[in-house]
């Protein structure tokens, strides 16, 4: 795709994020449940003086996923090392990075179901006893040796749980699905990164923002600073519902969130399938993308929104899905 799409969870290329990032748990807007056990496990941990039993984060990008491993850190008081599912090649790189850790450290691995085989399973003794398996030499001679690891917390983000191993996945101690946020919390996110960046704005623009940013911080943050320009350039810098209103639609973002190319996928279907249902690879097809983008960058919120439902026979546009395309749904035969 040549252009990024504004309300895209994924990260843009060069978006920058870390002064937006909340420090602290109580910082964190949202995501009740998963602070609420954090903070237990947190406290037990920091209690016996261990190091916290190993994460799975796991959600749609752009949710705080990141964020949270980087909080969880601060909370420790210690280091986070980060490092990325594609990013370690080899066994060898992995055991260099686990033999460098200290004593209760955070390893945060991104995009964990990324990693290669060999490489996952260098991450199981690890994981489950603290310890590297290490064959030197080869053939008959070959001797293996077990060297100790520090106790050290792994957390793994993905945004694709169904692609983990589950030898992996069960030695994750916490496994936490985060979910996209309410209407309220996002606007309170809106309403924090307004502050951080000194823009004015009105409440109700916030709670304006934050119903079409998907659920997701991530396209709450980048709408802000979109309608910022928009504010400078065409009023007087203050974001209040009419700007907010008339600088989505110069975006292209509907009262839902949905773009051009939401729409275009919604009027696929129900002008070239009756609705459906319809195959993934089909839709993905007619829509010139990977069938794995649709099914991740699309339709979770397009689901989400009950636009469209998974069926086993293929994808199908809802009653509503029909409504929000002002096209009246086909009567049932
Ligand atoms: N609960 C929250 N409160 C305030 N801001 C948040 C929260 N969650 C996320 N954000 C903001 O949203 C942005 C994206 O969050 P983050 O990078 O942690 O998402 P992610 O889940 O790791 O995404 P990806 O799957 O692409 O790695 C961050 O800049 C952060 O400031
Ligand atoms: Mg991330």
């Amino acid at each position: 795709m040549a252009e990024e799409r504004i309300v895209a969870g994924q990260r843009h290329g060069r978006e920058a994020e870390g002064s937006l990032r909340p420090q602290r748990l109580q910082d964190y807007i949202g995501q009740v449940r998963v602070k609420e056990r954090l903070a237990v496990f947190l406290e037990a941990a920091l209690n016996r003086r261990d190091a916290l039993d190993h994460v799975l984060l796991y959600g749609p990008p752009g949710l705080g996923k990141t964020t949270l491993a980087q909080i969880i850190a601060n909370e420790m008081g210690v280091n986070l090392r980060f490092t990325s599912g594609p990013a370690v090649e080899r066994p060898g790189d992995l055991a260099s990075i686990l033999t460098n850790l200290e004593e209760r450290e955070i390893l945060f691995v991104d995009e964990i179901h990324r990693l290669s085989r060999p490489v996952e399973e260098v991450l199981y003794p690890a994981m489950e006893d603290f310890a590297l398996d290490l064959v030197l030499g080869k053939g008959p001679g070959a001797k293996a040796l077990r060297l100790d690891l520090p106790r050290f917390t792994l957390i793994g983000a993905t945004t694709r749980a169904g692609m983990i191993a589950a030898p992996l996945r069960d030695r994750f101690g916490v496994v936490m699905h985060l979910d996209f946020y309410a209407g309220e919390e996002l606007a309170q996110i809106v309403e924090r990164t307004a502050r951080v960046f000194g823009i004015d704005i009105e409440t109700e623009a916030a709670a304006e923002v934050a119903r079409r940013s998907r659920g997701t911080p991530r396209i709450a943050n980048r709408l802000l600073r979109r309608l910022r320009d928009y504010a400078e350039v065409r009023g007087d810098g203050v974001l209040t519902l009419d700007i907010v209103q008339e600088g989505l639609y110069l975006l292209d973002v509907d009262r839902l969130g949905l773009d051009a190319v939401d729409r275009r996928l919604l009027h696929h279907m129900a002008a070239d399938y009756g609705g459906g249902p319809v195959g993934l690879e089909t839709l993905a097809a007619a829509m010139g993308e990977e069938p794995g983008t649709l099914e991740d960058v699309y339709e979770p919120y397009l689901l989400q929104q009950g636009f469209l439902q998974r069926t086993p026979r293929g994808r199908v546009l809802t009653p509503r899905g029909y409504l929000h395309l002002d096209l009246a749904a086909p009567k049932e035969s």
